[in-house]
C-alpha cells in the first residue's frame, strides 16, 4: 500500500488556489511564459495517471487519449488556450484521484523492477505530490498576473524612506558537503559531493524594494557598464527601468501585484520580478556580486534556524519585510527564491532519475539556479539541496536575491 495522504494535501492548496476563478481567467494567458490555469490543472490530472497507470502499470487509461493536450512535451505555451471547462477539469483532476487512491491503497506489491524503483521509500507518492506542488507555485504566479492586470484600486503607496541598514555575515569557507543522496529527492540534487567554499560575507537579509529603488533612482537601469552585455541587451530591447509590474501613484512609493491583486509595497520587503541581469547590476552598483549556488547552499548549513513558512502556513500574499536575525542569515528559506551566479548544471556523477525530462533538458546554459524558496513554495519542498531555476531574463517569478563579497 502507498500513501496518499501527500497527495491529498497538496490537491487542497491547489483547489484553494483556485477555486474563486472563473472559466476565463482559467483559460486566460496572461504571459507568454506560463500556460493558462487550466493547463496546469489538467498537467496535473495527466502526470497522475501517466506516473500510477502508465509507468507503474503499463496501462494507457486517463491519460494517453490527453498526451497532446496535457503533456509538457504536447502542444507549445501559446497553443494551449483552448481548454475544457473549469467543471470539466476539476471532473478530470477528481476521476484520475480516484482512480489512483484504488491502485494505490489496493495493491500491496507491484511486481517487477522498474515498478519497484518507483515505489521504493514512497518515492512515487514523493514525486507526484511534488509535482502538483511546483505546478502550485507556477499557478501562483498566474494568479498574481491576472489579478494584476486589474490595475491599482483606491488604496496609497507607502513612501519607502531611507533604505534599511543591512548587516554582512562572514563566513570562514572549508569543505562543506553539497547536494543529497536521499531517495526521495531529484536527481539534480544528487549525488552528495565535497566542495571548496573561500572565505565570503554575504548580506543578512535579501536586497529590499527601498534598495533597489535606491539603485533606480541614481540611474542604475541607464548605465551600461553595470550590466553584461546579454543584460544590457534586456534593458535596451524591453526598456527596462523598474522591476516587472511596479506602477507608481506619484506620491513616492510603488505598487506592485500579489496573489489577491495590486497592493502597495512596503519598503522593506525583499524586490522580486528582477531578472539575473538586474540582480548583477545592482550587485556590482554595490561592490558585491551574486553568490554562487555552493556559496549560498554552504551559508545555509550554518544556519541554525527552523525554516519560515510559506503564505500556506502564514496567508501571505507575497515576500514579508526581511527581519534582522541578530547577526545570522534571515529570510533564507521561503519568503522569495534568490538568483545565484550558477547556471544550472549537473553534479559531479549526475544520473537521470525516473522522470527524465525533469532536470537534464534545462542544462543548456540559459538558465540560472535560484535557491530558498518562496512564500508560494510549500514546505514540503524546501531542504537545503532543493534546486530550483528559470531563464536568467525571467522577470515574472517570486525572484529575489542577495549580495555576497569577496574578501
Ligand atoms: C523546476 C519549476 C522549473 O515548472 O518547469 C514541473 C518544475 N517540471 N513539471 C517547471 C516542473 C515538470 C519546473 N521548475
Ligand atoms: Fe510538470
Amino acid at each position: 500500500m502507498i500513501s496518499v495522504l501527500p497527495l491529498e494535501r497538496a490537491r487542497r492548496d491547489t483547489y484553494r488556489l483556485i477555486h474563486d476563478l472563473s472559466d476565463q481567467e482559467l483559460r486566460a494567458q496572461p504571459n507568454p511564459e506560463y500556460s493558462p490555469l487550466g493547463w496546469h490543472l489538467g498537467h496535473i490530472a495527466f502526470t497522475e495517471a501517466r506516473w500510477v497507470f502508465g509507468e507503474l502499470l503499463g496501462d494507457g487509461s486517463l491519460w494517453e487519449s490527453r498526451h497532446t493536450d496535457f503533456a509538457q512535451e504536447g502542444r507549445p505555451k501559446n497553443e494551449r488556450g483552448d481548454l475544457p471547462s473549469r467543471s470539466e477539469l476539476l471532473d478530470y483532476l477528481g476521476c484520475v484521484r480516484r482512480e489512483v487512491q484504488r491502485v494505490l491503497l489496493d495493491v500491496p506489491e507491484f511486481p517487477g523492477d522498474k515498478a519497484r524503483r518507483l515505489t521504493e521509500g514512497g518515492y512515487l507518492s514523493w514525486f507526484l505530490a511534488a509535482h502538483e506542488r511546483q505546478h502550485f507555485e507556477t499557478m501562483a504566479i498566474v494568479r498574481t498576473l491576472i489579478r494584476g492586470s486589474l490595475g491599482i484600486s483606491g488604496k496609497h503607496s507607502r513612501p519607502f524612506g531611507e533604505p534599511p541598514a543591512v548587516r554582512r555575515i562572514r563566513f570562514e569557507g572549508g569543505s562543506f558537503l553539497m547536494g543529497t543522496d536521499a531517495l526521495c529527492a531529484y536527481d539534480n540534487e544528487k549525488p552528495s559531493h565535497r566542495v571548496e567554499i573561500a572565505p565570503f560575507e554575504l548580506d543578512a537579509t535579501p536586497v529590499t524594494c527601498a534598495d533597489f529603488a535606491q539603485f533606480m533612482k541614481e540611474g542604475g537601469y541607464r548605465r551600461p557598464e553595470l550590466f553584461s552585455e546579454e543584460g544590457w541587451a534586456l534593458v535596451e530591447r524591453e526598456a527596462l527601468d523598474r522591476p516587472f509590474g511596479w506602477l507608481s501613484d506619484g506620491s513616492g512609493g510603488w505598487f506592485q501585484a500579489r496573489l489577491d491583486g495590486v497592493r502597495p509595497l512596503y519598503g522593506a520587503e525583499p524586490v522580486i520580478g528582477v531578472s539575473a541581469y538586474e540582480a548583477e547590476a545592482y550587485a556590482r552598483w554595490s561592490g558585491a556580486r551574486l553568490p554562487t549556488e555552493a556559496e549560498w547552499e554552504y551559508a545555509l548549513s550554518c544556519l541554525h534556524q527552523p525554516y519560515a513558512g510559506s503564505f500556506l502556513d502564514a496567508r501571505n500574499a507575497g515576500p514579508m519585510p526581511a527581519v534582522d536575525g541578530g547577526g545570522q542569515l534571515s529570510s533564507m528559506i521561503g519568503n522569495c527564491w534568490e538568483w545565484t551566479a550558477t547556471r544550472f548544471g549537473p553534479y559531479p556523477g549526475f544520473v537521470s532519475g525516473p522522470y527524465e525530462g525533469y532536470s537534464a533538458p534545462y542544462f543548456d546554459g540559459e538558465h540560472r539556479v535560484v535557491r530558498g524558496g518562496s512564500f508560494a513554495t510549500h514546505t514540503e519542498l524546501l531542504r537545503s539541496s532543493f534546486r530550483n531555476w528559470y531563464p536568467q531574463r525571467l522577470r515574472s517569478s517570486f525572484v529575489g536575491f542577495r549580495i555576497a563579497y569577496d574578501l
